[in-house]
């Protein structure tokens, strides 16, 4: 029997012989594309997200030439296109509030335009996850290309990192142990290159878990951004498209739940950031996958860190590439039977395929699970009256001998009320409270901002104080560090206990038994939650608004309610 050849979707836009054929390609000719590219190939949308306003990713359109080049090399037809672009360093009041926003854009994109298959060019932080959260809804075939971090920071003979040496030499200024000139002297000298943050921060960490979801090719994570591999990589990810967009792979094919357990064991070993866990649910959820906080506990326990990377450790980004990369910790997790190893990629191999044989070329850099860098540093899921829904800390970044912690609360109502009093040497505080923060969850905020890592008081830095233990709803930036207990659900906003701590409450940590608890009386916080106002928006109209309304609690990814799950790429009205 013959076998029926189901043409590609864009058929129903370039292959119609009516007065629409003739709109559609005469209009899309108009650059100077040949007749002959209408002739039902793969169209390959390129999801860009260049921005001046975004400089992790200012060089994308080099980038998607790459792309062009391969998609053409292999018979497709390559279109660019623009999508709402999220930078970390200029968006205010964060960019995590328009992650859901930014998904949207790249979900009707793709849905309402004549595409077959995508490459989607992320970088800084959330332009991962929206792109992938938008993509996965639509469910096409689809490769994600990191644009790969920047090269090393470099200041007066020695290496700094984004954000990581930002936080340190802040605390330094602030300790009076820098000069403003110096200061000023770093901030020209750490970001020296195209590309993302060359820490293991949220952009590496994210294009970390592209890579050991199997939704990017092999090298996605390490190459920087103007190093010639990158390139080819993205050439190599045009060509790879055409043919899964022929084959059918679809984006739900290759992130399967065990593609997602990797990614989680990945982070692990990475030391990655908190932020992942927000973003693969998220992305999870669009997929159908059923992805939770105790999936990643549970899948955490027993991984190692075995990079040695800030803000964990020394190294930077290029320095993970010229050690051996993802391939290498990937490897690893496989010996150590710690990896789904028949996952499938986009490249066509598994995950197992593809990373077998990786070498490690710098052992202070990427070490061996045997001997790991730190030992079982998998994200920790809190749970207690404080956070009945979850909270989460990255042993990693944390001080030991305050996992096990117990101390009067600090309060703070908001971000603000801590710019207030932080540096205020009235402020009655000791090296062994626990600093509060309220009001900066996903509602409260709004946007979930990572100030989660809140600055110690000056008084205990010049003390020579490091470290205190931090609760909030807030994020906290993948380049920081710290004792710090992050996105409690509830968050403040949405009635959660967090709201009623007061100063002098006791609070105890303890997170080898996975617990946070307010050591406060049920009498007592049954009258505290009767004065206990809901705080209202602080915009009331618009996308903030639509926001404010549907956003769910971090547990869930905090994305908006309608947007769960995925709706595919069928146009249900269309008067043509
Ligand atoms: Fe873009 Fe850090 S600011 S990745």
């Amino acid at each position: 029997m013959k076998k029926k050849i189901i043409p590609l979707r864009s058929a129903q836009w370039f292959g119609r012989q009516d007065i629409y054929g003739f709109l559609y390609r005469s209009w899309t000719k108009n650059r100077g594309i040949p007749h002959d590219q209408f002739d039902g190939r793969p169209v390959i949308g390129i999801c860009n997200t260049y921005s001046e306003l975004v400089p992790c990713n200012t060089h994308f359109r080099v980038l998607a030439e790459h792309v062009k080049a391969g998609v053409l090399e292999a018979g497709g037809f390559p279109l660019e296109f623009p999508v709402m672009s999220l930078g970390e360093t200029l968006l205010r009041p964060t960019a995590m509030l328009y992650r859901n926003l930014a998904s949207m854009d790249v979900e009707e994109s793709l849905r309402a335009n004549p595409i077959d298959g995508t490459v989607l060019l992320v970088g800084c932080d959330k332009t991962t996850p929206s792109l992938l959260m938008g993509a996965s809804s639509v469910d096409l075939p689809t490769i994600a290309v990191s644009g790969g971090p920047m090269l090393s920071g470099k200041y007066r003979g020695t290496d700094i990192g984004s954000g990581t040496n930002l936080w340190s030499m802040s605390e330094e200024l602030r300790a009076g142990k820098i000069t403003l000139d110096e200061f000023h002297e770093a901030e020209s000298c750490m970001h020296r290159s195209h590309g993302h943050c060359m820490t293991m921060g949220t952009a590496s960490t994210m294009a970390s878990m592209v890579e050991a979801l199997g939704i990017g090719m092999p090298g996605n994570a390490a190459y920087p951004a103007v190093d010639a591999r990158r390139n080819v990589l993205a050439r190599m990810a045009g060509r790879r498209i055409v043919e899964l967009v022929k084959q059918k792979v679809t984006i739900s094919q290759i992130l399967t739940k065990q593609a997602f357990e990797n990614a989680i064991r990945a982070n692990a070993a990475i030391g990655g950031s908190t932020n992942a866990v927000i973003h693969l649910i998220a992305i999870a959820r669009r997929l159908g996958v059923v992805l939770t906080l105790s999936d990643w506990d549970r899948l955490g326990r027993g991984v190692h860190t075995l990079v040695n990377l800030m803000p964990n450790g020394k190294y930077l980004m290029e320095d993970f590439c010229y050690a051996g990369g993802l391939p290498t910790v990937l490897r690893e997790l496989g010996e150590a039977d710690f990896l789904n190893k028949d996952a499938i990629t986009v490249n066509g191999k598994t995950i197992w395929e593809n990373n077998q044989d990786a070498p490690c070329h710098n052992r202070d850099v990427i070490f061996p699970f045997k001997k790991p860098f730190k030992k079982n540093t998998g994200i920790a899921v809190l749970r207690g009256n404080l956070c009945p829904g979850g909270a989460i800390i990255k042993p990693s970044a944390a001080t030991p001998k305050l996992m096990k912690h117990r101390g009067r609360a600090v309060v703070f109502k908001n971000i603000e009320d801590f710019h207030k009093r932080i540096d205020d040497p009235q402020l009655d505080i000791d090296a062994q409270c626990v600093m509060v923060l309220q009001n900066c969850g996903p509602k409260g905020y709004p946007g979930m901002a990572e100030v989660g890592n809140m600055p110690l008081p000056p008084k205990l830095l010049k003390k020579g104080v490091t470290d205190m233990v931090r609760i909030s709803d807030a994020r906290m930036s993948g380049t920081a560090y710290g004792t710090v207990i992050l996105h409690m659900v509830p968050e403040a906003a949405a009635g959660g206990l967090l709201a009623l701590v007061q100063n002098g409450d006791m609070i105890e940590l303890d997170v080898a038994k996975r617990k946070l608890e307010l050591l406060v009386s049920p009498e007592e916080i049954a009258q505290r939650k009767k004065a206990w106002k809901e705080p209202k928006p602080p915009l009331d109209r618009g996308y903030w608004k639509l926001y404010f309304d549907h956003v769910l609690q971090a547990d869930q990814g905090a994305d908006l309610d309608f947007l769960v799950g995925k709706s595919g790429a069928f146009v249900p009205r269309d008067n043509h």
